[in-house]
């Protein structure tokens, strides 16, 4: 794994390792794939400030997101399937994130569920909330979650209704996988992976199946989930999750000023720019773009994080510029997974790690909690 030096790296391997329908569920965006590359290329517009002869020694990258202690402010985003990227995914990266000091965010259509991370980490993680129709089965979600000492409910305001993404169509994607001819080659031309798999029963959405009414066997998981979620969620929802959850709210999805102004108002303790990894909204501007006007409106209101498109240290260093106090990984970390279980999860973060270290230093700073908008680089500064 140590050979691995970027998240690039990491990509490759795990294309090499995870059955093509899995691998391209993570390496995809919703229609064209605009927002999801421009998610990616905005970052690389964004230049640092080089400073020089300044004392470099002692330096910190511990910071908080939510009050929570972090030891770089990335956590990992919450990813459906995750498990499907190497068998008992959310597992092995809940456990590379806890024994890394950042936090682990388990989706609500993970693999593994909130009970099987629990068994295998010792301190909290967070949980993402996908709202369904069955609020009944919500409210249960929730207080699973409040069971299992999760410390934060990440609660997903962008997918009311799911974008539409050509390769899972194309590629047959389910879950549980589909044994026709095609997808029979696909997976056994991952020897590895199938290895994994054949050696765990979790191979379900864990957290839906046996959980939810009238869901009891695999063809009727499929039509639950696929008729759940819930279009009319709104604002006012917000407040009842709320006060279910009575701890730490995060509001995921926001992209737009007027979202952030109304999330402030729910009192919530955080919001995450993002629009899902491009996956949603094809033709909506990054989450970079859009930072800095978000972080201006509301950023004394409510903490501001930011997902999507980060792909190395220095993205996460420019995000903190530009007013988030935290950060999240999706692909890079599921890119980690596919490579190499755990391992690569480790690798994926120790990067990212380095990176964000050594760009802080050559930026001038020692204290990551000092990144603000003087570390970037703009034509006039030239003088
Ligand atoms: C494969 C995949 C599955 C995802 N599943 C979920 C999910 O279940 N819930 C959610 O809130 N966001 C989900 N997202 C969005 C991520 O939480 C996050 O917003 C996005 O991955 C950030 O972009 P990045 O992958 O460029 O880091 C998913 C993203 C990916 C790539």
């Amino acid at each position: 794994m140590n050979t691995a030096l970027t998240i690039a790296d990491l990509k490759e391997r795990a294309r090499r390792r995870v059955p093509k329908m899995f691998f391209d569920y993570a390496d995809s965006g919703a229609w064209t794939e605009g927002t999801y590359r421009a998610n990616e290329e905005d970052f690389q517009k964004i230049k640092l400030r080089q400073r020089v002869l300044v004392d470099m020694t002692n330096r910190s990258l511990a910071s908080t997101m939510v009050g929570q202690n972090v030891s770089m402010p990335v956590a990992l985003a919450p990813t459906g399937l995750t498990g499907m990227q190497h068998a008992d995914g959310e597992m092995l990266a809940a456990q590379a994130a806890e024994e890394f000091g950042v936090p682990f965010t388990l989706s609500t259509m993970s693999i593994c569920s909130i009970e099987d991370v629990a068994s295998v980490t010792k301190k909290p993680f967070w949980f993402q909330l996908y709202v369904m129709k069955d609020r009944d089965f919500v409210a249960s979600l929730i207080d699973r979650a409040k069971a299992a000492n999760c410390s934060a409910l990440v609660l997903t305001a962008d997918l009311q209704i799911l974008g539409q993404r050509h390769k899972d169509l194309r590629n047959g994607l389910s879950t549980p996988p589909k044994f026709t001819p095609k997808h029979i080659w696909q997976m056994a031309t991952r020897p590895s992976w199938c290895m994994g798999m054949l050696g765990t029963q979790r191979r379900t959405f864990r957290n839906i199946a046996g959980h939810a009414k009238n869901v009891t066997d695999l063809s009727s998981l499929s039509s639950w989930t696929a008729e759940q979620f819930d279009p009319q969620l709104s604002w006012k929802d917000v407040e009842w999750i709320k006060e279910r959850w009575g701890g730490k709210l995060i509001i995921k999805g926001i992209l737009d000023v007027e979202d952030a102004k109304m999330a402030a108002k729910t009192g919530a303790d955080a919001i995450v720019v993002s629009n899902h990894g491009g996956r949603q909204l094809d033709g909506a501007p990054s989450s970079i773009a859009v930072l800095p006007e978000i972080a201006d409106a509301v950023g004394d209101l409510i903490e501001v994080h930011i997902d999507g498109g980060i792909r190395s240290g220095q993205d996460v260093l420019k995000a903190l510029c530009l007013g988030a106090k935290g950060t999240y990984i999706g692909r890079p970390f599921l890119y980690g997974l596919g490579a190499g279980g755990k391992q690569g999860v480790t690798r994926a973060l120790e990067i990212i790690r380095r990176e964000l270290d050594v760009t802080l230093a050559l930026c001038g700073k020692r204290d990551v909690q000092d990144a603000g908008p003087d570390l970037l680089y703009k034509p006039r500064d030239r003088g």
